[in-house]
């Protein structure tokens, strides 16, 4: 099987979701779920990747290992700049959830670096919060200014809800509120992620909470709400709204700082889930992350929108665009490239590759489109759609694995993984298409 292009994926064995993203000295970390013996879920263990521009990644030895049957489940980083944690001033405190090998217990575990993440020692007096229960995991920490303290979001996963923590050093933890499911859709909370975000065209701010429900949920299973927190308490102001509308971006967090010039922190999910991901053919590795995407939210009427757009630094691996006439008859089209779908009104193309799989993705009546036929593996055969704010430009992300479509400028996202094979796929269709192939040195 072909690697993908420009999306991260490990040299070899499981990834799932996205841990400790954190930046230092010039250095955006990558951890994430890993199982270090195979492609399969399991001894889960804090993979490990860096990157100087958020588009090239270099991967480097595991981490955090599962340890005394405690495997080391999703969670976040900070950069503990006074040393309140008493590991030193900016030491690397990975925050994470231990979790029991038979199932039966969760709780809330740091371990410090004070190498630039190379390596960790896991702190003597795990753990750190422990509610004695079988599901309560994934924390989501950072470092609240207004309050002075240090903020954790966790879910109590079976019961569907999030509790807010705050903690003067990151060990010694106080529940100050709890995030309620609030007709949430679905069953089985993953993965919170609270983070304050710049209204689009104003000063203003608001935070977004984002989480992840396994089954049950629209879309990719990310359902987010947006409103206002004090350092205690979230208050929603809008109504649940989907992040993805593919099958597969899960667990997203991002790195809450640096920000660009516009303020937008940067998230990245990934692409893959459970029910879908243990069909995938082996091929010697199994997982990849999406691109990472800047956020904003927009005012769109009286509600907010959360919008999501492509990290500038990949879209500079991307060449000029070439227009194409899409027609009837199929032409070759290279596995990775940007395509841009600039008419007006509706179109469609389908790609394809010798063995029979397609996918089609079609805009019609405001509504996009993407079908994922695969005659091999037929467990992923899954039809998406969203509604589109706009039809100005679409952009699809096209590499070996995967399709990331983004429309509505950023407010529309749709995620999907193939397993469409071979150097070049086959194209036909009707519309306007403007190509980017990947440069030289991407
Ligand atoms: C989400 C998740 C998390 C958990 C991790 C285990 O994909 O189930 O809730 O921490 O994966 O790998």
């Amino acid at each position: 099987m072909m690697r993908p292009h420009y999306h991260y994926a490990p040299a070899a064995n499981w990834l799932s979701d996205p841990n400790g993203l954190v930046w230092q000295d010039g250095e955006w970390h990558m951890f994430y779920q890993y199982n270090p013996f195979g492609e399969e879920w399991g001894h889960m263990s804090w993979g490990h990747a860096v990157s100087r521009d958020l588009a090239t990644w270099q991967e480097l030895p595991v981490a955090l290992a599962e340890e005394d049957n405690t495997m080391i489940f999703s969670g976040s980083a900070v950069i503990d700049h006074a040393g309140s944690a008493g590991f030193g001033k900016a030491a690397m405190i990975a925050v994470y959830t231990g979790a029991r090998t038979d199932r039966a217990h969760q709780f809330q575990c740091i371990a410090a670096s004070t190498d630039r993440g190379r390596t960790f020692t896991k702190f003597a007096g795990n753990p750190v919060l422990d509610r004695a229960m079988a599901d309560f995991r994934d924390p989501s920490v950072f470092w609240h200014e207004p309050s002075r303290q240090w903020i954790m979001v966790v879910v109590l996963s079976d019961e569907n809800r999030a509790l807010v923590y705050g903690s003067p050093d990151l060990k010694a933890w106080r529940e100050l509120s709890e995030i309620a499911r609030d007709g949430a859709p679905g069953h089985l909370w993953e993965c919170p992620f609270l983070v304050e975000l710049p209204v689009e065209g104003t000063d203003e701010t608001r935070w977004l909470f984002k989480v992840d429900v396994l089954s049950g949920a629209p879309g990719s299973g990310a359902l987010y709400r947006i409103g206002r927190f004090d350092g205690a308490r979230f208050v929603p102001e809008t109504a649940w709204q989907v992040a993805d509308y593919g099958d597969e971006f899960y667990a997203a967090i991002g790195w809450t700082d640096p920000r660009d010039s516009m303020g937008r922190p940067t998230w990245i999910g990934w692409m893959g889930n459970h029910a879908v991901q243990k069909h995938l053919p082996k091929q010697g590795w199994r997982g990849a992350m999406s691109l990472p995407r800047r956020l904003s939210l927009r005012r769109d009427g009286a509600a907010l929108k959360l919008v999501q757009a492509v990290e500038p630094a990949c879209r500079a691996l991307f060449g000029q665009p070439e227009a194409m006439a899409l027609s009837d008859g199929f032409r070759p089209l290279a596995r990775a490239a940007l395509l841009e779908m600039t008419g007006q009104g509706d179109w469609q193309f389908t790609l394809a590759d010798d063995a029979g799989r397609k996918l089609h993705v079609a805009l019609a009546a405001g509504v996009l489109q993407v079908e994922r036929i695969d005659p091999i593996t037929p467990q992923l055969n899954r039809k998406s759609a969203m509604a589109i704010a706009s039809d100005a430009l679409v952009e699809i992300w096209l590499d070996s694995g995967s399709i990331e479509v983004i429309a509505g400028q950023g407010a529309n996202c749709l995620t999907l993984q193939h397993r469409l094979a071979g150097e070049a796929f086959s194209l036909r269709g009707t519309g306007q298409m403007a190509v980017r192939y990947p440069v030289a040195s991407a």
